[in-house]
Protein backbone atom coordinates (compact mmCIF):
# COMPACT_ATOMS: atom_id res chain seq x y z
CA UNK A 1 0.00 0.00 0.00
CA UNK A 2 0.75 3.65 -0.63
CA UNK A 3 1.54 5.58 2.77
CA UNK A 4 -1.65 6.15 4.75
CA UNK A 5 -0.91 9.97 4.17
CA UNK A 6 -1.94 9.26 0.69
CA UNK A 7 -5.05 7.92 1.32
CA UNK A 8 -6.22 10.21 3.78
CA UNK A 9 -5.89 13.13 1.28
CA UNK A 10 -7.65 11.15 -1.70
CA UNK A 11 -10.28 11.27 0.88
CA UNK A 12 -10.42 14.51 2.09
CA UNK A 13 -10.40 16.07 -1.72
CA UNK A 14 -13.33 13.72 -2.56
CA UNK A 15 -15.20 15.15 0.35
CA UNK A 16 -14.45 18.64 -0.81
CA UNK A 17 -16.16 17.44 -4.32
CA UNK A 18 -19.48 16.26 -2.61
CA UNK A 19 -21.73 18.79 -1.57
CA UNK A 20 -23.10 16.83 1.13
CA UNK A 21 -24.57 13.03 2.27
CA UNK A 22 -23.28 10.01 2.97
CA UNK A 23 -21.08 8.13 0.40
CA UNK A 24 -21.22 4.36 0.83
CA UNK A 25 -18.07 2.04 -0.81
CA UNK A 26 -18.65 -1.38 -0.93
CA UNK A 27 -15.87 -3.86 -1.30
CA UNK A 28 -16.07 -7.03 -3.84
CA UNK A 29 -16.42 -10.02 -2.04
CA UNK A 30 -15.06 -13.33 -2.78
CA UNK A 31 -15.86 -14.69 -6.42
CA UNK A 32 -16.58 -18.25 -6.34
CA UNK A 33 -15.25 -20.25 -9.70
CA UNK A 34 -17.23 -23.19 -9.36
CA UNK A 35 -18.30 -23.73 -6.18
CA UNK A 36 -18.20 -21.74 -2.91
CA UNK A 37 -14.78 -22.42 -0.97
CA UNK A 38 -13.04 -22.70 -5.23
CA UNK A 39 -12.58 -18.85 -5.77
CA UNK A 40 -10.94 -16.55 -8.56
CA UNK A 41 -8.35 -14.63 -7.38
CA UNK A 42 -9.44 -11.94 -5.05
CA UNK A 43 -9.29 -8.55 -6.90
CA UNK A 44 -10.48 -5.27 -4.51
CA UNK A 45 -12.74 -3.14 -6.27
CA UNK A 46 -10.51 -0.57 -7.73
CA UNK A 47 -12.67 2.71 -6.19
CA UNK A 48 -12.48 1.03 -3.02
CA UNK A 49 -8.62 0.32 -3.66
CA UNK A 50 -7.94 4.18 -4.67
CA UNK A 51 -9.55 6.02 -1.27
CA UNK A 52 -8.67 2.78 1.19
CA UNK A 53 -6.11 0.41 -0.52
CA UNK A 54 -7.28 -2.55 1.42
CA UNK A 55 -7.46 -5.71 -0.59
CA UNK A 56 -9.62 -7.35 1.44
CA UNK A 57 -12.61 -9.41 0.84
CA UNK A 58 -16.11 -7.90 1.86
CA UNK A 59 -15.21 -4.68 3.95
CA UNK A 60 -17.08 -1.59 3.47
CA UNK A 61 -16.78 1.80 3.93
CA UNK A 62 -18.37 5.69 4.03
CA UNK A 63 -17.32 9.39 3.97
CA UNK A 64 -19.50 11.49 5.17
CA UNK A 65 -18.95 14.66 3.06
CA UNK A 66 -20.21 16.84 5.22
CA UNK A 67 -17.81 16.05 8.05
CA UNK A 68 -15.61 14.50 6.14
CA UNK A 69 -15.26 11.55 8.62
CA UNK A 70 -14.43 8.33 6.78
CA UNK A 71 -15.59 4.53 8.59
CA UNK A 72 -14.41 0.99 7.63
CA UNK A 73 -16.71 -1.64 8.32
CA UNK A 74 -14.85 -5.25 9.04
CA UNK A 75 -14.78 -7.47 11.53
CA UNK A 76 -12.17 -9.57 12.80
CA UNK A 77 -11.57 -13.10 11.75
CA UNK A 78 -12.51 -15.73 13.60
CA UNK A 79 -10.35 -18.63 14.82
CA UNK A 80 -11.72 -21.29 12.92
CA UNK A 81 -10.62 -18.27 9.75
CA UNK A 82 -7.17 -18.63 11.33
CA UNK A 83 -6.98 -22.42 10.69
CA UNK A 84 -7.68 -21.78 7.14
CA UNK A 85 -6.60 -18.24 6.49
CA UNK A 86 -3.37 -18.05 8.79
CA UNK A 87 -3.15 -15.13 11.17
CA UNK A 88 -4.55 -11.67 9.95
CA UNK A 89 -3.69 -8.47 11.28
CA UNK A 90 -6.57 -6.90 12.98
CA UNK A 91 -8.94 -4.03 11.90
CA UNK A 92 -7.54 -1.14 13.57
CA UNK A 93 -4.05 -2.02 12.42
CA UNK A 94 -5.16 -2.55 8.75
CA UNK A 95 -7.10 0.40 9.01
CA UNK A 96 -4.14 2.31 10.34
CA UNK A 97 -2.72 1.75 6.92
CA UNK A 98 -5.42 3.69 5.18
CA UNK A 99 -5.34 6.57 7.66
CA UNK A 100 -8.56 5.72 9.19
CA UNK A 101 -9.36 5.86 13.09
CA UNK A 102 -12.53 4.67 13.22
CA UNK A 103 -13.63 0.60 12.73
CA UNK A 104 -16.78 -0.62 13.31
CA UNK A 105 -18.07 -4.03 13.23
CA UNK A 106 -19.61 -4.77 9.23
CA UNK A 107 -23.38 -5.20 10.90
CA UNK A 108 -23.30 -1.65 11.53
CA UNK A 109 -23.14 -0.44 8.20
CA UNK A 110 -27.10 -0.97 8.19
CA UNK A 111 -27.57 1.27 10.87
CA UNK A 112 -25.18 4.42 9.59
CA UNK A 113 -26.95 4.07 6.20
CA UNK A 114 -30.87 4.00 7.46
CA UNK A 115 -29.53 6.95 9.63
CA UNK A 116 -28.63 8.80 6.60
CA UNK A 117 -31.70 7.32 4.54
CA UNK A 118 -33.99 8.40 7.51
CA UNK A 119 -32.64 11.78 7.63
CA UNK A 120 -33.06 12.44 3.38
CA UNK A 121 -29.19 12.88 3.17
CA UNK A 122 -28.39 11.53 -0.11
CA UNK A 123 -26.21 8.55 -0.18
CA UNK A 124 -23.93 8.48 -3.19
CA UNK A 125 -22.52 5.60 -4.83
CA UNK A 126 -20.82 4.71 -7.79
CA UNK A 127 -22.17 2.31 -10.83
CA UNK A 128 -22.30 -1.42 -9.31
CA UNK A 129 -20.69 -3.90 -11.81
CA UNK A 130 -20.81 -6.97 -9.50
CA UNK A 131 -24.48 -8.54 -9.14
CA UNK A 132 -23.87 -9.29 -5.48
CA UNK A 133 -22.89 -5.42 -5.13
CA UNK A 134 -26.45 -4.80 -6.56
CA UNK A 135 -27.89 -6.87 -4.18
CA UNK A 136 -26.13 -5.54 -1.09
CA UNK A 137 -26.85 -1.82 -1.96
CA UNK A 138 -30.59 -2.91 -2.93
CA UNK A 139 -30.94 -4.23 0.41
CA UNK A 140 -29.00 -1.76 2.74
CA UNK A 141 -31.64 1.14 0.45
CA UNK A 142 -34.50 -0.29 0.56
CA UNK A 143 -34.48 0.02 -3.55
CA UNK A 144 -34.89 -2.26 -6.24
CA UNK A 145 -32.19 -3.69 -8.01
CA UNK A 146 -33.45 -1.09 -11.32
CA UNK A 147 -33.76 1.36 -9.34
CA UNK A 148 -29.99 0.45 -8.16
CA UNK A 149 -28.53 0.23 -11.45
CA UNK A 150 -29.90 3.54 -12.40
CA UNK A 151 -29.24 5.17 -9.41
CA UNK A 152 -25.80 5.70 -9.45
CA UNK A 153 -24.22 9.58 -7.72
CA UNK A 154 -23.07 11.51 -11.14
CA UNK A 155 -22.15 13.78 -8.58
CA UNK A 156 -19.72 11.36 -6.64
CA UNK A 157 -18.60 9.88 -10.15
CA UNK A 158 -17.38 13.17 -11.57
CA UNK A 159 -15.23 14.23 -8.12
CA UNK A 160 -13.80 10.41 -8.49
CA UNK A 161 -12.75 10.93 -12.07
CA UNK A 162 -11.56 14.41 -11.49
CA UNK A 163 -9.34 12.73 -8.67
CA UNK A 164 -8.32 9.31 -10.29
CA UNK A 165 -7.75 10.70 -13.62
CA UNK A 166 -4.51 13.25 -12.63
CA UNK A 167 -1.90 10.21 -11.64
CA UNK A 168 -0.23 11.20 -8.39
CA UNK A 169 3.59 11.10 -8.41
CA UNK A 170 3.47 7.65 -6.39
CA UNK A 171 1.21 6.09 -9.15
CA UNK A 172 3.40 7.43 -11.42
CA UNK A 173 6.13 5.81 -10.00
CA UNK A 174 4.44 2.35 -9.42
CA UNK A 175 3.57 2.16 -13.40
CA UNK A 176 7.31 3.11 -14.34
CA UNK A 177 8.39 0.91 -12.09
CA UNK A 178 6.18 -1.85 -13.25
CA UNK A 179 6.60 -1.38 -17.12
CA UNK A 180 9.82 -3.41 -16.97
CA UNK A 181 7.72 -6.21 -16.48
CA UNK A 182 5.22 -5.34 -19.18
CA UNK A 183 8.71 -4.79 -21.55
CA UNK A 184 9.82 -8.23 -19.94
CA UNK A 185 6.55 -9.65 -21.00
CA UNK A 186 6.67 -8.57 -24.95
CA UNK A 187 10.58 -9.05 -24.92
CA UNK A 188 9.82 -13.26 -24.57
CA UNK A 189 6.90 -13.65 -26.37
CA UNK A 190 9.09 -11.65 -29.47
CA UNK A 191 11.76 -14.26 -28.90
CA UNK A 192 9.27 -17.15 -28.87
CA UNK A 193 8.09 -16.09 -32.25
CA UNK A 194 8.89 -19.04 -33.90
CA UNK A 195 7.90 -22.20 -35.48
CA UNK A 196 7.61 -24.97 -32.71
CA UNK A 197 5.69 -22.83 -30.32
CA UNK A 198 2.15 -22.33 -30.04
CA UNK A 199 -0.09 -19.25 -28.69
CA UNK A 200 -0.49 -21.37 -25.61
CA UNK A 201 3.32 -21.76 -25.10
CA UNK A 202 3.69 -17.92 -25.71
CA UNK A 203 0.72 -17.07 -23.48
CA UNK A 204 2.04 -19.42 -20.35
CA UNK A 205 5.54 -17.76 -20.76
CA UNK A 206 4.50 -14.25 -20.69
CA UNK A 207 2.05 -14.50 -17.72
CA UNK A 208 4.68 -16.23 -16.07
CA UNK A 209 6.82 -13.52 -16.52
CA UNK A 210 3.80 -10.88 -14.98
CA UNK A 211 3.35 -13.60 -11.78
CA UNK A 212 6.85 -13.56 -11.00
CA UNK A 213 6.83 -9.57 -11.58
CA UNK A 214 4.31 -9.80 -8.91
CA UNK A 215 0.98 -9.39 -10.34
CA UNK A 216 -1.85 -11.21 -11.82
CA UNK A 217 -2.26 -9.74 -15.97
CA UNK A 218 -4.28 -6.76 -16.18
CA UNK A 219 -6.76 -8.70 -18.69
CA UNK A 220 -7.14 -11.40 -20.69
CA UNK A 221 -3.51 -11.94 -22.61
CA UNK A 222 -4.38 -11.31 -26.49
CA UNK A 223 -1.87 -13.48 -28.02
CA UNK A 224 -2.75 -14.41 -31.90
CA UNK A 225 -2.03 -14.88 -35.37
CA UNK A 226 -5.14 -13.88 -35.96
CA UNK A 227 -4.68 -10.10 -34.76
CA UNK A 228 -7.14 -9.30 -36.84
CA UNK A 229 -9.42 -10.36 -34.48
CA UNK A 230 -9.10 -7.40 -31.85
CA UNK A 231 -9.90 -8.87 -28.70
CA UNK A 232 -9.43 -12.81 -29.85
CA UNK A 233 -9.27 -14.73 -26.70
CA UNK A 234 -8.22 -17.98 -28.01
CA UNK A 235 -4.96 -19.52 -27.87
CA UNK A 236 -4.72 -22.86 -30.03
CA UNK A 237 -2.75 -22.35 -33.38
CA UNK A 238 1.07 -23.05 -33.89
CA UNK A 239 3.05 -20.17 -34.96
CA UNK A 240 4.29 -20.60 -38.81
CA UNK A 241 6.79 -18.71 -40.58
CA UNK A 242 5.69 -15.64 -41.98
CA UNK A 243 2.71 -15.14 -39.94
CA UNK A 244 2.72 -12.17 -37.45
CA UNK A 245 2.31 -12.95 -33.79
CA UNK A 246 0.12 -10.18 -31.77
CA UNK A 247 0.61 -10.16 -28.17
CA UNK A 248 -1.70 -7.34 -26.31
CA UNK A 249 -0.95 -7.88 -22.82
CA UNK A 250 -0.07 -6.36 -19.20
CA UNK A 251 0.98 -6.82 -15.90
CA UNK A 252 -1.00 -5.54 -12.74
CA UNK A 253 1.48 -4.18 -10.16
CA UNK A 254 1.81 -4.62 -6.79
CA UNK A 255 -0.67 -1.88 -5.56
CA UNK A 256 -2.58 -2.68 -8.63
CA UNK A 257 -2.05 -0.43 -11.75
CA UNK A 258 -2.20 -2.10 -14.90
CA UNK A 259 -0.09 -1.98 -17.87
CA UNK A 260 -1.31 -2.43 -21.28
CA UNK A 261 1.22 -2.55 -24.27
CA UNK A 262 0.64 -4.30 -27.98
CA UNK A 263 3.64 -5.24 -30.48
CA UNK A 264 3.45 -7.39 -33.37
CA UNK A 265 6.38 -9.55 -34.19
CA UNK A 266 7.06 -11.56 -37.60
CA UNK A 267 7.30 -15.15 -36.88
CA UNK A 268 10.26 -16.81 -38.05
CA UNK A 269 11.94 -13.80 -37.26
CA UNK A 270 11.88 -11.20 -40.59
CA UNK A 271 8.55 -8.97 -42.10
CA UNK A 272 7.63 -9.68 -45.58
CA UNK A 273 7.99 -6.52 -47.37
CA UNK A 274 4.02 -6.36 -47.44
CA UNK A 275 4.08 -6.68 -43.70
CA UNK A 276 6.59 -4.49 -43.55
CA UNK A 277 4.99 -1.70 -45.33
CA UNK A 278 1.94 -1.96 -43.36
CA UNK A 279 3.40 -2.62 -40.34
CA UNK A 280 5.26 0.86 -40.86
CA UNK A 281 2.18 2.69 -41.20
CA UNK A 282 1.03 1.86 -37.48
CA UNK A 283 4.47 2.55 -36.48
CA UNK A 284 4.16 6.23 -38.05
CA UNK A 285 0.64 7.29 -36.56
CA UNK A 286 2.08 5.43 -33.09
CA UNK A 287 4.80 7.82 -33.18
CA UNK A 288 2.06 10.69 -34.62
CA UNK A 289 0.38 10.29 -31.42
CA UNK A 290 2.81 10.59 -29.09
CA UNK A 291 4.00 13.78 -30.97
CA UNK A 292 0.92 15.34 -30.88
CA UNK A 293 -0.20 14.21 -27.19
CA UNK A 294 0.10 17.48 -24.42
CA UNK A 295 -2.45 19.20 -22.23
CA UNK A 296 -5.49 21.07 -23.39
CA UNK A 297 -5.34 18.83 -27.06
CA UNK A 298 -8.53 16.83 -27.67
CA UNK A 299 -7.89 12.64 -27.72
CA UNK A 300 -10.55 12.95 -30.14
CA UNK A 301 -8.10 15.17 -32.23
CA UNK A 302 -5.48 12.85 -31.65
CA UNK A 303 -7.34 9.96 -32.50
CA UNK A 304 -8.34 11.36 -36.06
CA UNK A 305 -4.46 12.55 -36.72
CA UNK A 306 -3.62 8.95 -36.16
CA UNK A 307 -6.35 8.08 -38.84
CA UNK A 308 -5.42 10.44 -40.91
CA UNK A 309 -1.63 8.74 -41.00
CA UNK A 310 -2.84 5.64 -41.49
CA UNK A 311 -5.19 6.46 -44.44
CA UNK A 312 -2.38 8.75 -46.29
CA UNK A 313 -0.49 5.43 -45.58
CA UNK A 314 -2.87 3.20 -47.01
CA UNK A 315 -3.69 5.50 -50.10
CA UNK A 316 -0.07 5.55 -50.88
CA UNK A 317 0.25 1.27 -51.28
CA UNK A 318 -3.19 1.78 -53.16
CA UNK A 319 -5.56 0.19 -50.87
CA UNK A 320 -7.32 3.58 -50.24
CA UNK A 321 -8.23 6.39 -52.66
CA UNK A 322 -9.34 9.64 -52.85
CA UNK A 323 -8.69 12.98 -50.49
CA UNK A 324 -7.11 11.58 -47.26
CA UNK A 325 -9.66 14.38 -45.44
CA UNK A 326 -12.84 13.48 -46.89
CA UNK A 327 -11.93 9.47 -46.17
CA UNK A 328 -11.35 10.21 -42.20
CA UNK A 329 -14.64 12.07 -42.10
CA UNK A 330 -16.85 9.87 -44.19
CA UNK A 331 -15.19 7.20 -41.86
CA UNK A 332 -13.57 4.86 -44.85
CA UNK A 333 -10.30 4.26 -42.58
CA UNK A 334 -12.22 2.56 -39.84
CA UNK A 335 -12.44 -0.70 -42.12
CA UNK A 336 -8.77 -1.04 -41.32
CA UNK A 337 -9.45 0.16 -37.91
CA UNK A 338 -12.31 0.03 -35.98
CA UNK A 339 -11.24 0.95 -32.86
CA UNK A 340 -10.74 3.72 -30.97
CA UNK A 341 -6.47 5.19 -30.80
CA UNK A 342 -6.54 4.73 -26.75
CA UNK A 343 -8.44 4.71 -23.30
CA UNK A 344 -7.05 6.07 -20.00
CA UNK A 345 -5.06 4.08 -17.52
CA UNK A 346 -4.69 3.38 -14.10
CA UNK A 347 -6.32 0.88 -11.41
CA UNK A 348 -8.35 -0.34 -14.41
CA UNK A 349 -6.78 -1.62 -17.32
CA UNK A 350 -9.78 0.73 -18.86
CA UNK A 351 -9.62 3.69 -16.26
CA UNK A 352 -12.52 3.82 -14.00
CA UNK A 353 -14.57 2.32 -17.38
CA UNK A 354 -17.23 1.22 -14.21
CA UNK A 355 -18.30 4.58 -13.81
CA UNK A 356 -19.40 5.25 -17.36
CA UNK A 357 -17.91 6.47 -20.16
CA UNK A 358 -19.77 9.44 -20.81
CA UNK A 359 -18.21 10.78 -17.94
CA UNK A 360 -14.80 9.24 -17.73
CA UNK A 361 -13.68 9.91 -21.74
CA UNK A 362 -16.14 12.93 -22.49
CA UNK A 363 -18.01 15.80 -21.27
CA UNK A 364 -19.65 18.81 -22.34
CA UNK A 365 -16.94 19.85 -25.13
CA UNK A 366 -17.27 16.45 -26.84
CA UNK A 367 -19.50 13.73 -26.40
CA UNK A 368 -19.11 10.27 -28.07
CA UNK A 369 -20.07 9.77 -31.74
CA UNK A 370 -22.30 7.41 -33.39
CA UNK A 371 -19.93 6.98 -36.79
CA UNK A 372 -18.46 3.29 -37.18
CA UNK A 373 -14.80 3.13 -35.40
CA UNK A 374 -15.26 6.47 -33.61
CA UNK A 375 -17.91 5.22 -31.64
CA UNK A 376 -15.49 2.97 -30.04
CA UNK A 377 -13.09 5.53 -28.68
CA UNK A 378 -13.02 5.67 -25.46
CA UNK A 379 -11.42 9.11 -24.32
CA UNK A 380 -12.07 12.07 -26.73
CA UNK A 381 -11.86 14.87 -24.20
CA UNK A 382 -9.09 16.98 -23.65
CA UNK A 383 -5.84 16.08 -22.14
CA UNK A 384 -4.17 17.04 -19.03
CA UNK A 385 -0.74 16.92 -17.12
CA UNK A 386 -1.17 13.84 -15.02
CA UNK A 387 -3.18 11.83 -17.64
CA UNK A 388 -1.58 8.21 -18.33
CA UNK A 389 -3.42 7.14 -21.51
CA UNK A 390 -2.70 4.41 -24.39
CA UNK A 391 -1.63 4.95 -28.09
CA UNK A 392 -2.51 2.02 -29.62
CA UNK A 393 -3.30 2.55 -33.78
CA UNK A 394 -3.69 -0.77 -35.62
CA UNK A 395 -4.18 -1.90 -39.30
CA UNK A 396 -6.41 -5.38 -39.73
CA UNK A 397 -7.55 -6.93 -42.83
CA UNK A 398 -10.83 -8.26 -41.52
CA UNK A 399 -12.51 -10.28 -44.41
CA UNK A 400 -16.08 -10.62 -43.18
CA UNK A 401 -16.10 -6.78 -42.43
CA UNK A 402 -14.25 -6.01 -45.80
CA UNK A 403 -16.93 -8.62 -47.87
CA UNK A 404 -19.69 -6.40 -45.53
CA UNK A 405 -18.31 -2.91 -47.05
CA UNK A 406 -17.87 -4.37 -50.70
CA UNK A 407 -21.33 -6.34 -51.17
CA UNK A 408 -23.12 -2.35 -49.64
CA UNK A 409 -20.72 -0.31 -51.32
CA UNK A 410 -19.52 1.29 -48.22
CA UNK A 411 -16.94 4.15 -48.75
CA UNK A 412 -16.32 2.56 -52.10
CA UNK A 413 -15.43 6.18 -53.36
CA UNK A 414 -12.35 5.72 -51.18
CA UNK A 415 -11.52 1.62 -50.71
CA UNK A 416 -9.96 0.03 -53.84
CA UNK A 417 -11.85 -3.20 -52.49
CA UNK A 418 -9.92 -5.14 -55.51
CA UNK A 419 -6.18 -4.05 -53.59
CA UNK A 420 -7.29 -6.17 -50.37
CA UNK A 421 -7.94 -9.50 -51.91
CA UNK A 422 -4.54 -9.81 -51.60
CA UNK A 423 -4.34 -8.98 -47.94
CA UNK A 424 -7.44 -11.74 -47.06
CA UNK A 425 -5.12 -14.05 -44.61
CA UNK A 426 -2.64 -10.58 -43.67
CA UNK A 427 -4.13 -10.63 -40.06
CA UNK A 428 -3.86 -7.56 -38.40
CA UNK A 429 -0.75 -5.21 -36.60
CA UNK A 430 -1.64 -3.32 -33.17
CA UNK A 431 1.48 -1.37 -31.63
CA UNK A 432 0.86 0.28 -28.68
CA UNK A 433 2.74 2.28 -25.76
CA UNK A 434 1.51 3.74 -22.51
CA UNK A 435 2.19 7.75 -22.36
CA UNK A 436 2.31 9.87 -19.24
CA UNK A 437 0.86 13.14 -20.63
CA UNK A 438 3.32 16.06 -19.10
CA UNK A 439 3.30 19.65 -18.72
CA UNK A 440 4.80 20.07 -22.12
CA UNK A 441 4.21 17.12 -24.29
CA UNK A 442 4.37 13.56 -23.27
CA UNK A 443 6.38 10.41 -22.61
CA UNK A 444 6.37 6.42 -23.35
CA UNK A 445 6.29 5.10 -19.58
CA UNK A 446 8.88 2.94 -19.01
CA UNK A 447 11.39 1.88 -21.12
CA UNK A 448 9.77 1.96 -24.49
CA UNK A 449 9.27 -2.15 -25.80
CA UNK A 450 11.36 -2.58 -29.34
CA UNK A 451 9.42 -0.95 -31.66
CA UNK A 452 11.16 -0.22 -35.12
CA UNK A 453 11.14 -2.82 -37.75
CA UNK A 454 14.56 -3.75 -37.18
CA UNK A 455 14.51 -3.83 -33.38
CA UNK A 456 11.93 -6.18 -33.48
CA UNK A 457 13.39 -8.83 -35.78
CA UNK A 458 16.63 -8.15 -33.65
CA UNK A 459 14.63 -9.34 -30.65
CA UNK A 460 12.94 -12.37 -33.00
CA UNK A 461 15.73 -13.44 -33.81
CA UNK A 462 17.44 -13.23 -30.32
CA UNK A 463 18.88 -16.82 -30.15
CA UNK A 464 20.99 -16.30 -33.18
CA UNK A 465 21.94 -12.60 -31.87
CA UNK A 466 23.85 -14.72 -28.95
CA UNK A 467 24.90 -17.68 -30.35
CA UNK A 468 22.16 -19.47 -28.72
CA UNK A 469 20.21 -22.51 -30.36
CA UNK A 470 17.30 -24.22 -28.52
CA UNK A 471 20.08 -26.96 -27.36
CA UNK A 472 22.45 -24.95 -25.45
CA UNK A 473 20.58 -21.95 -24.22
CA UNK A 474 20.46 -22.88 -20.17
CA UNK A 475 18.58 -19.25 -20.44
CA UNK A 476 15.52 -20.26 -22.63
CA UNK A 477 12.49 -20.31 -20.58
CA UNK A 478 10.57 -21.67 -23.51
CA UNK A 479 12.30 -24.82 -22.46
N1 LIG B 1 -5.42 -3.95 -24.31
C1 LIG B 1 -6.73 -4.46 -24.28
C2 LIG B 1 -7.75 -3.37 -24.33
O1 LIG B 1 -7.44 -2.21 -24.33
O2 LIG B 1 -8.92 -3.67 -24.35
Amino acid sequence: MFSPSVYTSRRYRLSKRVESGLMLFIGNQDAPYNYLDNQYPFRQDSTFLYLFGLNIAGIAATIDADTGESILFMDNVSVDDIIWMGQQPDVVELASKSGVTEVRPLRELESVVMRSVSLSRPVHYVPPYRGETVLRLSSLLGKSREEILYGASVELIKAMVALREIKEPCEIEELDRHMSVSREMHLTAMRMAHEGHTEQDVRAAIESVSMKGGGMVSFPTICTVHGETLHNHRYTNDLKNGQLLLVDAGSESPEFYATDNTRTTPIGGKFSQMQRDIYQIVLDANNAVAASCEPGIFYKEVHLFACRVIAQGLMELGLMKGSVEDAVAEGAHALFMPHGIGHMLGLDVHDMESYNQNYVGFDDEVRPSEQFGLSSLRLGKRLKEGFVVTDEPGIYFIPTLIDKWKAEGICKDFINFDKLEAYRTFGGIRLEDDLLIMRRGCRVMGDRIPIEVEDVEREANYNENENYNDNNNENDITK
